[in-house]
């Protein structure tokens, strides 16, 4: 699929590392098809050491090199990278950004005619693990979103959303790796709470959070279903069900994801 196209990301830094290494690992482009532009030349020595792409010395250079350009930029660095870069953009290129809440529109402020898919990461992409949500700018065709699946899917599952749902998709799976960390640091507590050492707890816990996402993921059953497969009645886990309602689990969880959908709408604006 990217065997016939050349990356260039625009900082190198833990997520451009993130997604070069899924890249390499799960074979769709070979290391000489990608280039990284970052003004930290022992960064850059470190990364071509670790996964033998090229770097070059400035954001310009990578125009001239790469057609697609992937922003890797902290937020606040994206106007001025994009202000750079501007005279040098040509009908070859297309960007893939995801750098949190910079809108298609902003970058076609700029780059009015270039083709753009926005990304919403999240962490666990650092792992392989992630999860992302693609949606495409004015000028983006599907075959822009292909290559943009296809790097993003190499370090994890992706998503289609219209843009205006960007931000409940930060509410929900950007901001969600730290509600799961709550809940994982709570039932480890727990844990203890009922007399088990902390790390043995730990490891029921965690795994117990993965297992379950994994029989969703791989049985392709409702959650509730799984769950009521598990409720026997008048059983152990009814009772621990009716302590979790009784103490508001879904709708704090409800809350969570609207408030942080919220803050992510005013920070974009
Ligand atoms: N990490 C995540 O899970 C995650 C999730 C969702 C979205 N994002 C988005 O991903 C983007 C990158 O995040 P990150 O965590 O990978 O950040 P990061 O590790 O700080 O990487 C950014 C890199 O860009 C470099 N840089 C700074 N100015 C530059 C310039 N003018 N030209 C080229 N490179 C430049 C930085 O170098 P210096 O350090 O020397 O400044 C750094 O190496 C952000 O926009 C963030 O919103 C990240």
């Amino acid at each position: 699929m990217l065997k016939n196209q050349v990356l260039g990301f625009l900082g190198g830094g833990m997520m451009a590392e993130a997604l070069i290494t899924g890249m390499l690992k799960s074979e769709v482009i070979n290391a000489e098809n990608i280039f990284v532009s970052d003004p930290d030349k022992q960064r850059l020595a470190t990364l071509k050491n670790k996964t033998g792409i090229n770097t070059v010395k400035t954001n310009i250079e990578l125009t001239q090199v790469a057609n697609w350009l992937i922003m890797a930029v902290k937020p606040q660095v994206v106007s001025e990278v994009l202000l750079a870069i501007k005279p040098h953009i040509t009908t070859k290129h297309a960007l893939i950004s995801f750098a949190a809440g910079i809108s298609t529109a902003y970058i076609a402020s700029y780059l009015s005619k270039t083709p753009v898919i926005r990304v919403m990461p999240n962490t666990p992409c650092l792992v392989a693990a992630g999860v992302s949500a693609l949606s495409y700018g004015t000028n983006a065709q599907p075959e822009h979103g292909q290559v943009a699946e296809a790097i993003f899917q190499s370090v994890g599952q992706t998503v289609t959303v219209k843009e205006e749902l960007i931000d409940a998709v930060t509410g929900l799976s950007g901001s969600g790796p730290a509600y799961m960390y709550i809940i994982l640091e709570a039932l480890t507590d727990a844990g203890v709470q009922v007399g088990l050492p902390r790390k043995t707890a730990a490891i029921l816990a965690t795994n117990t959070m993965f297992g379950a996402a994994k029989m969703v993921l791989e049985t392709g059953e409702p959650p509730g279903q799984l769950k009521d497969m598990v409720t026997t009645p008048g059983g152990t886990t009814i009772a621990g069900i009716y302590a979790l309602e009784d103490g508001g689990l879904r709708v704090t969880l409800m809350d969570a994801v609207r408030a942080a959908t919220e803050q992510a709408k005013q920070l974009s604006k």
